[in-house]
């Protein structure tokens, strides 16, 4: 079986949860597809040109998610993937996981318009700036790291206009997508709304 869960929107809106929670639930595949415009990122920052990265994108270069999970490298992800040829690059190896058999969901910030238009189900989750700022405040605070709020909100924006305006492929909510604000929806609300989507849509 072929099914493909798409899910896009900004940085903390709660998309990987949500993504995580929905390929236990049916068995599916999970790619975030953010970690690949990060690794493209970190060895962007390490001195190589984006675009040979992209090209040339290992597994090892996706090792150690935490590693590539700081503001440094986000910012970095957010500035490769304006490229057109850097995406371009990683087009094939998503539609391959989309398309695998068993089900495959995926998240970022085209999936549901650029990598896979015709995917089952699409899913916009998205929140305000000030609560995701919030979100990741929290994150840090569980590692045990500080963070300034004011810097964590214009993070926050900053990567959200260029993720939004951007000529190649921008952020947006696809015309099927069923948008899900989840300002003032608890994870679990936002996760049962997203797994009724699929069991909506899914063969029996
Ligand atoms: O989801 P994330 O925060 O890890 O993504 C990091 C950056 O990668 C994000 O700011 C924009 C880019 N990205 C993208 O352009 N397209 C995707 N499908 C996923 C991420």
């Amino acid at each position: 079986m072929r099914f493909t869960v798409a899910i896009d929107g900004p940085a903390a809106a709660g998309k990987g949860t949500i993504g995580r929670a929905v390929a236990e639930r049916f068995g599916f595949a999970h790619l975030d597809t953010g970690l690949l415009y990060r690794a493209v990122g970190a060895r962007m920052l390490a001195g190589e040109r984006a675009e040979d990265a992209a090209r040339d994108l290992r597994p090892e270069d996706l090792s150690d998610p935490d590693a590539l999970r700081t503001p440094e490298v986000a910012q970095a992800a957010s500035k490769v993937a304006v490229i057109p040829e850097v995406r371009a690059a990683l087009l094939d190896f998503q539609r391959a996981f989309a398309h695998r058999v068993g089900g495959a969901v995926l998240d970022g910030r085209d999936i549901g318009t650029v990598i896979c238009p015709r995917a089952e189900v699409k899913l916009f989750v998205t929140a305000s700036a000030e609560v995701r700022a919030q979100r990741r405040m929290d994150e840090w605070k569980a590692k045990g790291l500080s963070a300034d709020y004011d810097e964590v909100l214009a993070d926050v924006k900053a990567r959200d206009a260029r993720d939004a305006d951007r000529a190649a492929a921008p952020m947006v909510a696809a015309d099927d997508a069923l948008v899900l604000d989840t300002s003032n929806l608890g994870i679990d609300e936002a996760v049962a709304a997203a797994v009724a989507a699929v069991e909506a849509k899914r063969p029996l």
